[in-house]
């Protein structure tokens, strides 16, 4: 029995990177799945339908249920595309992974505006485009998942990435926002940050100087799995970032209980916006970023060789911080 019995996953940007380890987990663990992939170099340029074939006939040769879709989902028809591809083939829409992406950085007194808008497009717009009518599908019919693929870069900042950083920053708002909106429709909301080796990542001299220290995509795939299925209970609204490194950890981007005081009445109220000094230099740098985050590692080891996988019975109902993940054979 699988995790996702039962189940429709759209996946946007599923022709490689993230997107394909996505979606030959979820078809292996049960679901059916639209792979969605405008296919092309990683600046966006060009088109190449053959990327999501690629990974339709590897699932199918897998004994899976897949469908491919070349649209572009930076428009609204695209997104619709896709949509409708799911309720076409497999008459759902249960989970919607937004990850396709392009880069096209460039330090900010070089920016360009074309660039700028590709990249809000592509990221930004393509999330509202996709979102939208499976949102109103979930809405209408008992709910569903959606994961919002942000990054590092929007939640806390890095060089020559104004334009990505921007549009990964505006993603973690729509989601804070759509979660709010689908809470009374049981549609849950996730906001991801990866860390893995990819084409996008392939140049970054972190990777480069100590290619051991990366996640392949397969290591980011379980953390997903556990997002958009049942082991995740009611859990939405929350910021994930999954790298090698630092495991997966709950980033949590404004840190308002510090803030908080009960009064003697027992009510909440906010206390003054202003930090309070922290005692560590480890805590310090942590509040000078402005939020914080929960630790924990993956206890399985995050290699391509090991097909990764999740301890059910001790996940399930836990909790993310209590999940535990096991390596398969
Ligand atoms: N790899 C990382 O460490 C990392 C870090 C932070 C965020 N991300 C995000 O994760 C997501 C996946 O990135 P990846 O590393 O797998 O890179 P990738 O380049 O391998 O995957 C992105 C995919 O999106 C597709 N795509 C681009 N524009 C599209 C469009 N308009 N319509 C449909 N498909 C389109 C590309 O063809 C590509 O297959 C991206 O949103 C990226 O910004 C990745």
């Amino acid at each position: 029995m699988g995790l996702l019995d039962g189940k429709v996953a759209l996946i946007t940007g599923a022709g490689g990177g993230l997107g394909e380890a996505y979606a030959k987990l979820f078809a292996r663990e049960g679901a059916a799945v639209v792979v969605n992939d405008l296919g092309g170099p990683r600046d966006g340029s060009g088109s190449d339908k053959s990327m999501a074939d690629k990974v339709v006939d590897a699932i199918k040769a897998e004994g899976g249920r897949a469908v491919a879709n070349g649209a572009d989902i930076s428009t609204l028809a695209g997104g619709q595309s896709v949509f409708d591809d799911a309720i076409k083939h497999f008459g759902r829409a249960d989970i919607l992974v937004n990850n396709a992406g392009i880069l096209l950085d460039e330090t900010f007194h070089k920016a360009k505006e074309e660039n700028w808008d590709r990249v809000m497009k592509v990221h930004l717009k393509g999330t509202f485009c996709c979102t939208q009518p499976v949102f109103k599908w979930m809405r209408d019919n008992g709910g569903g998942v959606i994961v919002n693929t942000s990054s590092t870069s929007g939640l806390i900042g890095n060089f020559g990435q104004t334009n990505y950083g921007a549009a990964k920053g505006g993603i973690w708002g729509l989601s804070n926002v759509l979660a709010i909106e689908g809470r009374k429709y049981n549609i849950r909301i996730w906001t991801l940050a990866p860390g893995a080796l990819t084409r996008m990542t392939a140049d970054l001299p972190r990777y480069k100087e100590n290619p051991g220290a990366a996640l392949g995509p397969d290591g980011i795939a379980p953390a997903v799995l556990y997002m958009v299925s049942d082991l995740s209970g009611d859990q939405t609204g929350k910021v994930l970032g999954v790298s090698g490194p630092r495991g997966v950890r709950e980033m949590r981007m404004m840190e308002m209980e510090a803030g908080r005081r009960r009064s003697r009445d027992g009510r909440r109220r906010i206390s003054s916006p202003t930090p309070r000094r922290s005692s560590s230099p480890k805590k310090r740098s942590r509040s000078r970023r402005g939020g914080s985050s929960k630790s924990w590692q993956m206890p399985f080891r995050c290699d391509a060789r090991h097909r990764t996988g999740i301890d059910e019975p001790r996940a399930r109902g836990q909790g993310l911080p209590d999940a535990q993940w096991r390596t398969g054979e």
